[in-house]
């Protein structure tokens, strides 16, 4: 297993659906100035929605902080209503895609080939991309919790040039715990997590598998960070309703950004 601190941590702040474009540009002013200091340690990256892309980036432009997208299309261009493409993120001034949200894949029903399109085409495109992965409550129960993770994970993964995995950062979210106040245990998250390593390394190799970063995402917040972001295979977390504060988005920053310096 690689050191520790070898992974740079990265924190990942998803607005989903939420804010007008006036609180939009004080909250990134807001985590601009927290995150300032810590940009050396972590990859902060925030994810607004599309229509405050511009509004955002204006205020990140002088910092480290970076921006993304909360999805991106499969397609270049064309008669895709409704979709955005890569090269319009990158047009507006994005680096990252979240790609296979449990929000798209469970509410919007997109199947593991689609977020597999997706992945190949950001990555192509230049982005870089949180690949999120997770399984249902049922799933976990039924004992089919890793077998669920491996299938999402080979499935965005197929095809994908080793060379371009290090654009790619795993965000396992359980999809029980996202938005529920319930996270995952400090034992189940590492299980997990070293599955999901386990699972590039035999996809790639060993040498991809262990700097590859796998963040932990579902009611990650101030008071359970620490923990979390300090266990052997988490390297950060992905935030939703925790990164709508700049105090405890820069909390859980603070956490991932401690595991460095471990
Ligand atoms: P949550 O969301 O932190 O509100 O649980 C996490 C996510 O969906 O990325």
């Amino acid at each position: 297993m690689a050191a520790l601190s070898s992974r740079r941590p990265f924190v990942g702040g998803n607005w989903k659906m939420n804010l007008n474009r006036s609180e939009g540009a004080r909250l990134s002013r807001e985590c601009a100035d927290a995150l300032g200091g810590m940009a050396d340690a972590i990859d902060a990256v925030i994810f607004p929605s599309f229509t405050l892309l511009g509004d955002v980036r204006a205020h990140l432009t002088a910092t480290a902080v970076g921006l993304g997208g909360q999805d991106c299309s499969p397609h270049a261009k064309g008669a895709y209503t409704g979709q955005v493409s890569a090269e319009m993120l990158i047009d507006a001034g994005a680096t990252w895609s979240i790609i296979g949200h449990s929000e798209r894949r469970h509410g919007l029903g997109e199947s593991d080939e689609l977020v597999g399109e997706k992945v190949r085409h950001a990555l192509h495109s230049g982005l870089k991309v949180v690949l999120c992965v997770g399984e249902t409550r049922r799933e976990r129960e039924s004992g089919k919790a890793h077998e669920v993770n491996s299938r999402q994970i080979r499935a965005a993964l197929h095809g994908v040039d080793p060379s371009d995995v290090a654009r790619v950062v795993i965000a396992y979210e359980p999809v029980w715990a996202i938005g529920t106040g319930l996270s995952a245990s400090p034992e189940d998250a590492q299980e997990a997590h070293r599955e999901i390593r386990r699972e590039v390394c035999a996809l790639y190799d060993p040498e991809l598998g262990d700097s590859i970063r796998i963040v932990y995402g579902g009611s990650l917040n101030p008071a359970n960070a620490g923990t979390i972001c300090s266990l052997p295979d988490v390297d950060g977390g992905l935030v939703g309703g925790a990164s709508l504060k700049a105090s405890d988005f820069h909390a859980v920053c603070a956490a991932a950004a401690a595991r460095a310096g471990a």
